[in-house]
């Protein structure tokens, strides 16, 4: 794809600002983790669905690169340069040659450290914003390529929707289907997980005496997103990742139960977690079972999502 983000006219559009980018953030419907490479990252077979929990990022020009927040993480996550929002900035004003100059604020409902891509959202939004206020008329495969070096899911988060991971999951192709609409409830945990903690997990369960069994392909997840169906969708999800997740945090074996117990189609935890999804069959089905888990009050904050959602966009 070379589609660019401004008008269909040859000069790349610049925005004085305010740019506003809504940014959804993922789960993962299939995470089939492969074998450990000599670059650090794991191969990946996964399935990348984008829902409707937003964070929202707003650039307007200015003398310096500065960054504020608020919302979920508001004190607790650095702004300084190893931000990802910061770095996605300066990649971005590296690879074109322009100054770095830019005031950025970021609303955050995603929760850091949370298995649902919130920093690599956050980074995605960033490449999209500036390029419009610079005006550098990068096209999204252009950006994807940009945003790969500085998180795995950013390609996805671009391109939102349903599409299928590979590589490390930078490599992304939509997955075309009839659209349906697909209702889940997102149990948000106390506490974060190190996703290459969760990954080195994974490895050292997998020289254990009794190693997880570890998914086939997608086929079966890529046919059931046709049938339409939430009950074959819910039979087909699975996370390589889950094991490992559940041994650092066993306590969410709970929080899995208590999804099912409330009716949950599927029950599984969301990338290397701690979020837990649940599919549910319908929006008044979805409703219900997270008013249920916040009464058994056995996570921070159970919400309702539709999937999917687009990735990046100007609002
Ligand atoms: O790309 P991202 O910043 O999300 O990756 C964070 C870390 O998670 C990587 O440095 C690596 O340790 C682990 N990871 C992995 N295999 C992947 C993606 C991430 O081992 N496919």
């Amino acid at each position: 794809m070379t589609e660019a983000w401004g008008p269909d006219d040859d000069e790349p559009r610049r925005h004085s600002g305010p740019v506003r980018i809504r940014v959804p953030a993922k789960i993962n419907l299939h995470l089939g983790v492969g074998p450990l490479r000599s670059d650090g990252y794991h191969e990946l077979n996964t399935v990348y669905h984008a829902i409707s929990l937003f964070d929202e990022l707003t650039a307007r020009q200015g003398d310096t690169l500065a960054l504020t927040m608020e919302g979920e993480g508001a004190g607790t996550l650095a702004l300084d340069e190893s931000n990802l929002i910061i770095r996605a900035a300066r990649a971005l004003a590296a690879r074109c040659r322009v100054p770095a100059h830019a005031r950025l604020h970021l609303r955050k409902s995603i929760p850091l450290a949370a298995g649902l891509a919130g920093g690599s959202a956050d980074a995605a939004a960033t490449l999209i914003a500036c390029d419009l206020l610079w005006g550098t008329g990068m096209s999204r495969d252009e950006l994807a390529e940009v945003g790969a070096s500085l998180g795995s899911d950013v390609p996805f988060l671009l391109h939102g929707g349903t599409a299928l991971g590979t590589g490390h999951g930078e490599s992304v192709s939509p997955i075309l289907a009839r659209p349906t609409t697909w209702h889940w409830v997102v149990a948000l945990a106390d506490g974060g997980l190190s996703t290459p903690e969760v990954y080195a997990k994974l490895d050292a369960l997998r020289e254990s005496p009794f190693p997880p069994k570890a998914l086939a392909g997608a086929d079966e997840l890529m046919g059931a997103l046709r049938q339409r169906d939430p009950a074959v969708l819910g039979a087909a999800l699975g996370n390589d990742l889950q094991p490992a997740t559940l041994a650092l945090r066993p306590d969410l074996a709970a929080v899995l139960d208590a999804g099912t117990e409330a009716g949950a189609l599927a029950a599984l935890v969301s990338g290397s977690g701690p979020t837990c999804v649940f599919l549910a069959a319908d929006a008044g089905h979805a409703e219900r079972m997270a008013a249920t888990l916040n009464d058994a009050g056995v996570c921070r904050d159970a919400l309702t999502a539709r999937g999917p959602m687009p990735g990046a966009r100007m609002v």
